[in-house]
């Protein structure tokens, strides 16, 4: 059984003459502990597809099982386990809280956990030494560099210790030297926890790390 599957998503944006048909017809199988990356031009529906498998946005037609398990859009508390204990997405634009601390931000996910305040300040400071960023724990997100504030968003997701981890466009800020770091880990998270990871990106040597490389266009994949 596929850990997720979408059969035959549609997503469209807007009404009338306006309307952007952002999806058509995706069907899509992840097994479990698969490394996969989406490419495309900008606006061909890769940041949508994420969204939806990330359980961020609901799509206007099609079903997505996690696990078998067929999701209900409607179920907004389910949805929310899921984007916490299941899933955890890196987002294109970091999505970080300017009035908390990096630390804070990369703690947050952990709030509702039963587990041990220590325990979660120990994951969080495991994965932000990871990432060379441990020194900037109590600066606030508008003190950093774009490729700081990736770091951190990375952080963040890899602190949530979840069993899938989707990243949109997780390097387009960084540096090479970072880019190689990060895709170190997220193979290492792969090869030695057996994480399910699918990565949104532009750059040909950050798919290069990925075992299945998917191309999308105008909403569709592209037949190979
Ligand atoms: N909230 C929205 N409302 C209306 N249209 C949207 C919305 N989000 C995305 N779109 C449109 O849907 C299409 C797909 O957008 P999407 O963000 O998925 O592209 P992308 O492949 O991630 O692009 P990029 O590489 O630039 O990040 C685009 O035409 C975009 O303008
Ligand atoms: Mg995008």
């Amino acid at each position: 059984m596929s850990i997720l599957a979408l059969n035959n998503i549609y997503k469209n944006y807007g009404k009338d003459n306006n309307e952007v048909k952002a999806l058509r017809s995706i069907d899509f199988q992840v097994e479990k502990g698969e490394l996969i990356a989406i490419m495309g031009p900008s606006g061909c529906g890769k940041s949508t597809l994420l969204n939806i498998l990330g359980c961020i946005d609901s799509p206007s037609k099609g079903e997505y099982f996690i696990d078998g398990n067929l999701i209900d859009f409607r179920k907004i508390n389910s949805l929310s386990e899921i984007r916490n204990m299941k899933i955890s997405f890196i987002f294109q634009n970091f999505a970080l809280i300017k009035e908390l601390t990096v630390l804070e931000n990369v703690m947050l996910p952990l709030k509702f956990r039963s587990m041990k305040y220590k325990d979660k300040l120990n994951a969080a400071k495991k994965y932000l030494a990871e990432l060379d960023i441990l020194e900037l724990e109590k600066k606030y997100v508008d003190e950093l560099s774009g490729g700081q504030q990736q770091r951190v968003a990375i952080a963040r997701a890899l602190t949530q210790e979840t069993e899938i981890i989707l990243a949109d466009e997780p390097t387009g800020a960084l540096d090479e030297e970072n880019n190689i770091k990060i895709m170190k880990i997220l193979r290492e998270l792969n090869e030695k926890h057996g994480k399910t990871i699918i990565i949104v990106t532009h750059n040909s040597f950050v798919a290069g790390y990925c075992k299945r490389i998917l191309h999308m266009k105008d909403g569709e994949w592209v037949k190979d």
